[in-house]
C-alpha cells in the first residue's frame, strides 16, 4: 500500500512541483494548505509522514500529536531546521530529514536582486515611470566596483554571495564562526572578526543559520558599530535581526538600506495574500513605509531549479525512510546548548 504523506503550507508551486517530480507515484501525497500548527496537528491522523516547510511549528505540543498520531517522520521541505524542537522530536522517536541544499544559487541571486534594486531604486523608477513621471532626481546610487562586502556565513549560500560580489569588483571580508582559510585564500577574500566587518563593510549580506548564538545578532549595538548608511541584506532567517533595533537604524540614518526575505514574526503574514485586511503589525508596518527597504516574502528561494530539488531530495527522503534505516539528510538530535537551533530551548 502507498505510503501516505501530509504536506502543509503548501501553495499551487508545492503541488505542481511535486506532483510531477520523479517518484511521486510511489506515495499518496495529501496538500494542506494550513499551516502546522497545534491544531493542524490533529490532521496528521492516518497518515505515514509530515512535509513541513519554514513556518510551520513543529514544537512540543505539535510533536506530541504527531506521536499519537503514529508519525515516525517529519521531512522538511527546506534547509533550515529552527523551526522543529529536532530534541524532543527525537525523545519521542520522530525522525526529522531536510533538504540541506536546493539551489545556493537561488537564494544568493535574490539577495543580489535586492542588492541591486535598492542601490538603483528600480522599485521607485517602476512606479515613477509607470505613471509617465521621468524625472530621476532622487535616484543617485553608488557603484558597487570597489566597495567593500561583508558576508557573515560563509556556506553554500554564502559562497556562491561571494563569488557574485568578487564578480561586481568588491572587496569581500567575510566573518563564519568556523572559517575555511583555504576557501579564503582560493577566491582572494579575508576572514575577519565581526567588529572588523561592521566597521569596515559598506554592505553586509547574512548568511548563517539561526541559532541561540546568531538570534539578534544585528541589534543596537552592532548596527552602531557599522558604516554609516551601510546596506543590509537579510535572506536567511527573520530573527537574526532586532527588528526594533533596524528600524532605529534606518530612522537615524545610520542604516541605508536593508533588503529583507525574511522577517522576525514573518510566520503570520508571509506566504498568504493580505491585501484585503489592515497591517496588525505595527513594526512591518513602519518597514514597508521606508523607500530605502525592500520587503520580499520569504521568496529567495522560489526559482524552478530548486523547487524540482527539493521536489526530488524530499521524495527522496521518504524513500530512504520507508526502504531504510540509514537516512541521508537525518538531522541530528544530540544537540548541547552551543549546537541546539531551538530558540529558547536553553533559556537564559
Ligand atoms: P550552510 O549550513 O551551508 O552555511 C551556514 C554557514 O554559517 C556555515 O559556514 C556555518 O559555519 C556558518 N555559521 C554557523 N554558525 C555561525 C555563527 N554563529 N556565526 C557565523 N557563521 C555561522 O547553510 P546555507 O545553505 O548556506 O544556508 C544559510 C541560511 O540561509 C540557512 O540557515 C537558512 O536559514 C537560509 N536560507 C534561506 C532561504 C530563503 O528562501 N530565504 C532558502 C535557503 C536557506
Amino acid at each position: 500500500m502507498k505510503k501516505r504523506v501530509a504536506f502543509f503550507d503548501t501553495k499551487q508551486y508545492d503541488r505542481a512541483f511535486f506532483s510531477t517530480a520523479e517518484g511521486f507515484e510511489e506515495f499518496e501525497f495529501f496538500f494542506f494548505e494550513t499551516k502546522l500548527t497545534e491544531e493542524s496537528a490533529r490532521l496528521t491522523a492516518g497518515f505515514d509522514a509530515v512535509c513541513a516547510f519554514v513556518n510551520d511549528t513543529i514544537d512540543t505540543a505539535v510533536i506530541d500529536i504527531l506521536h499519537t498520531n503514529k508519525i515516525r517522520l517529519v521531512a522538511m521541505r527546506c534547509a533550515g531546521y529552527n523551526n522543529v524542537d529536532i530534541c524532543y522530536a527525537h525523545e519521542k522517536n520522530i525522525r526529522v530529514v531536510r533538504v540541506p541544499a536546493y539551489s545556493p544559487y537561488a537564494v544568493a541571486e535574490h539577495a543580489l536582486a535586492l542588492m541591486m534594486s535598492l542601490n538603483r531604486k528600480v522599485h521607485r523608477a517602476y512606479y515613477r515611470t509607470r505613471d509617465n513621471n521621468f524625472n530621476i532626481t532622487g535616484l543617485v546610487g553608488f557603484d558597487f566596483y570597489g566597495k567593500t562586502a561583508g558576508v557573515i556565513g560563509t556556506g553554500k549560500i554564502g559562497r556562491i554571495m561571494i563569488g557574485i560580489l568578487k564578480g561586481l569588483g568588491m572587496d569581500v571580508l567575510a566573518y563564519d564562526k568556523y572559517p575555511d582559510t583555504d576557501f579564503a585564500h582560493k577566491h582572494a577574500i579575508s576572514y575577519t572578526s565581526l567588529d572588523d566587518l561592521y566597521r569596515r563593510a559598506d554592505l553586509i549580506s547574512l548568511h548563517c543559520p539561526l541559532t541561540p548564538e546568531t538570534h539578534h545578532l544585528i541589534n543596537t549595538k552592532s548596527i552602531q558599530k557599522m558604516r554609516k548608511g551601510v546596506m543590509l541584506i537579510n535572506t536567511s532567517r527573520g530573527p537574526l535581526i532586532d527588528t526594533a533595533a533596524l528600524i532605529e537604524g534606518l530612522k537615524e540614518g545610520q542604516v541605508g538600506y536593508a533588503g529583507l526575505d525574511v522577517y522576525e514574526e514573518e510566520g503570520d503574514f508571509f506566504f498568504e495574500d493580505l491585501s484585503s485586511e489592515v497591517m496588525p503589525d505595527d513594526q512591518l508596518a513602519r518597514l514597508l513605509s521606508f523607500n530605502n527597504v525592500i520587503i520580499t516574502s520569504h521568496q529567495a528561494f522560489l526559482t524552478e531549479e530548486a523547487l524540482s530539488n527539493i521536489a526530488a531530495t524530499t521524495i527522496a527522503n521518504l524513500r530512504e525512510y520507508f526502504t531504510d534505516t540509514s537516512l541521508t539528510n537525518e538531522v541530528c538530535g544530540t544537540c548541547t546548548e552551543e549546537t541546539c537551533v531551538m530558540e529558547n530551548r536553553f533559556s537564559k
